[in-house]
């Protein structure tokens, strides 16, 4: 019998979450790794060697002219996700685009015209919605198990150091808390305040925000945001690059609560939920095994979609809509903070 043709990915960029990735799509079943590129041939070869890639290019484009690729992972600074987007789409390659998907809503609006426009497939790459604690915790608030969802808590904060040559600390390259972690628990509270009306995500109708913004890196290193949803359910939400908090989310109910301590990279085995339930006086903890590590089952969602000829994936993966309705919260938290960028001034 023929072996089955597996998704052959291509990487544009060599650094840290690319590697995460390329380990990701080497225990993968569904996929391959058949290109990398950079911005210098020197560590595209460097790359290709430690991963067995049979293909390093010293630019982007040759990747997205290689025909021997079938999707490109997009894993470059904030500022870049929607060029390289666009280009992808033109070349018709399917595309898994790191978060957040672009600089703002209008970016990410002209980048899924242009992917709508090439009939390729897009998901912005929140691994965490891909695991299935996450589908579980969406289930639980869906089928009224805590009551009426009245307050979500979500953080996502660590301390990386006052390293100004990271990109997370540079304005020029769309960086900043907001951005780099923020965009977690804002995509979180929206994907909860949805699940508890039965709906995909539900997109706040208020955000008020306070963040420190560094004098050196003019962008936020730790921040804040309040968010008000149609319907009454209010959301805390906290990020920072420079302190480290429990980086956990907790949804309290009217008749209940529940309590994510690892909502972002959740362990294969045993990923843990504690819920106390309408009805009962104690909470209970349920334990969620996983059938691949976290970025793999990321990269297989990918892949069946695209076996599936469909063009995103289903809920709670990272749909168009959704990750329209997170920039446009970005965007309100930094507007709330007087934060933008210097390439939004163009
Ligand atoms: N989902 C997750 O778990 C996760 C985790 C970390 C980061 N991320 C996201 O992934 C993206 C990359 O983050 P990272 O931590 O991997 O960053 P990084 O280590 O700095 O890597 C970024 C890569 O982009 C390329 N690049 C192109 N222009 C650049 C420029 N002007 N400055 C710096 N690098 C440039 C470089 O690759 P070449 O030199 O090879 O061209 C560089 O290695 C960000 O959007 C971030 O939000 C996601």
């Amino acid at each position: 019998m023929r072996a089955r043709r597996t998704l052959a990915w291509g990487i544009l960029g060599t650094g840290k979450i690319a590697k995460v990735l390329a380990e990701a799509i080497k225990q993968s079943s569904t996929g391959h790794l058949a290109a990398v590129g950079s911005r210098s041939i020197e560590s595209a070869r460097a790359f290709a060697r430690d991963w067995d890639i049979p293909r390093a290019f010293g630019s982007y484009d040759e990747v997205l002219s290689c025909k021997e690729v079938d999707a490109v992972y997009i894993s470059l600074p904030n500022r870049l996700h929607a060029e390289w987007t666009i280009r992808c789409a033109a070349a018709g390659k399917h595309i898994l685009c790191e978060k957040p998907f672009t600089v703002n809503r209008a970016e990410a609006e002209r980048a899924i015209e242009a992917v709508r426009a090439a009939k390729v497939f897009l998901m912005e790459a929140f691994m965490y919605r891909c695991h299935p604690q996450t589908k579980r915790l969406v289930e639980i608030v869906r089928r009224g198990e805590i009551g009426e969802v009245r307050l979500i808590q979500a953080s996502f904060s660590f301390n990386m150091g006052l390293n100004l040559q990271n990109i997370r600390l540079s304005n020029g390259e769309a960086g900043g808390g907001i951005m780099d972690v923020g965009c977690y628990p804002i995509s979180m509270a929206r994907l909860i305040a949805g699940a508890a009306g039965g709906n995909p995500f539900l997109n706040p109708s208020e955000v008020r925000g306070t963040a420190f913004i560094g004098e050196q890196s003019r962008v936020d290193q730790q921040a804040a945001a309040s968010l008000k949803f149609p319907g009454g359910c209010v959301a805390d939400l906290s990020c920072g690059t420079q302190v480290a908090t429990d980086s956990a989310v907790r949804v309290w109910g009217s008749e209940g609560h529940i309590l994510v301590p690892v909502p972002w990279k959740p362990a294969d085995k045993h990923a843990r939920l504690v819920v106390l339930r309408k009805g009962e006086t104690s909470p209970t903890e349920e334990l969620i095994d996983s059938p691949a590590p976290l970025y793999t089952m990321q990269v297989d969602a990918v892949a069946a979609a695209i076996r599936n000829h469909d063009t995103e994936v289903k809920s709670p993966g990272m749909t168009w809509a959704d990750t329209l309705g997170n920039m446009a919260a970005l965007d309100a938290w930094r507007a709330s903070v007087g934060l933008s960028f210097d390439c939004e001034r163009r």
